[in-house]
């Protein structure tokens, strides 16, 4: 695992871009797996003024979201399908059909998580995994207490998550209770996985992910065991990590 702090969010962002448009550049069919959420914001930002700047051509990358919450509608303004066409999809020219987000209506939610994860390994598995992180150590929505061991699946969200994602909702009530999302094992079967974190509030998560005991109570502490993860943080998320130079690599 390896660990590259940034001095603020705007550099995090911009190293996000540059990562995942390198992919590209290397294999222009990439399979991206992608998030949501406040953090991967500005990268998204970035990548849309590269694609602007004639610099990315995601004409044969395929995309798959983490997750989606259940029961929101493609074009309620919180589902992450509405998250994904306003911040990135609708600016680039990745075709329509080559971008996947978990579907929150479907009538049959185990189907729908069936259908995804094949569609998923049926894609090859995703070459290179965009991750935020929750401050209770969520990735994607695996919340604390998920077996590592789970593939995409329906989960219903941790009091403190519904509390943190109250911000885009105007109220706790509003947030729905229950999500579909890439499990564990999807996550961990990526080929290379970039975890942003950004601010104070994620610092004690990042601590635990990259040195406490890997542990279902803190879902990122898994990446401790794949071979290939970059944490890629600002100062805040850094606070409680002992770094050299700004950089760390950890022998997991
Ligand atoms: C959300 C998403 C995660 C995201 C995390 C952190 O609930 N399901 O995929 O990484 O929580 O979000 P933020 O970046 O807004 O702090």
């Amino acid at each position: 695992m390896q660990v590259i702090v940034a001095k603020d969010y705007d550099e995090l962002s911009r190293w996000a871009a540059e990562a995942v448009a390198a992919q590209i550049l290397e294999k222009p069919d990439s399979v991206l797996g992608l998030a949501t959420g406040g953090t991967p914001l500005g990268m998204y930002r970035e990548l849309k003024r590269m694609h602007q700047e004639g610099k990315l051509d995601l004409a044969r990358v395929k995309t798959f979201n983490l997750d989606e919450y259940i029961g929101l509608p493609a074009d309620h303004p919180e589902s992450y399908h509405h998250y994904m066409q306003e911040n990135f999809f609708r600016h680039v020219n990745l075709p329509a059909d080559q971008a996947h987000v978990p579907d929150g209506t479907a009538g049959d939610l185990a189907v729908e998580c069936q259908r995804y994860e094949e569609m998923i390994q049926a894609a090859g598995s995703i070459d290179l995994q965009v991750l935020g992180i929750g401050a209770n150590g969520h990735i994607g929505f695996n919340e604390p207490g998920t077996e590592f061991g789970a593939v995409t699946h329906v989960l219903s969200l941790d009091p403190r998550t519904v509390k943190a994602n109250a911000r885009f909702f105007g109220s706790e009530d509003q947030v729905p209770r229950q999500a579909i999302s890439m499990g564990i094992k999807t996550i961990m079967k990526s080929r290379k996985i970039i975890l942003l974190a950004s601010g104070t509030d994620k610092a004690e998560a990042i601590m635990r992910t990259v040195t406490g005991p890997v542990t279902v109570d803190m879902p990122a502490s898994i990446l401790q065991l794949h071979p290939n993860v970059t944490l890629l943080v600002d100062k805040a998320a850094a606070a409680f990590l002992k770094l050299d130079g700004g950089q760390m690599s950890v022998n997991c």
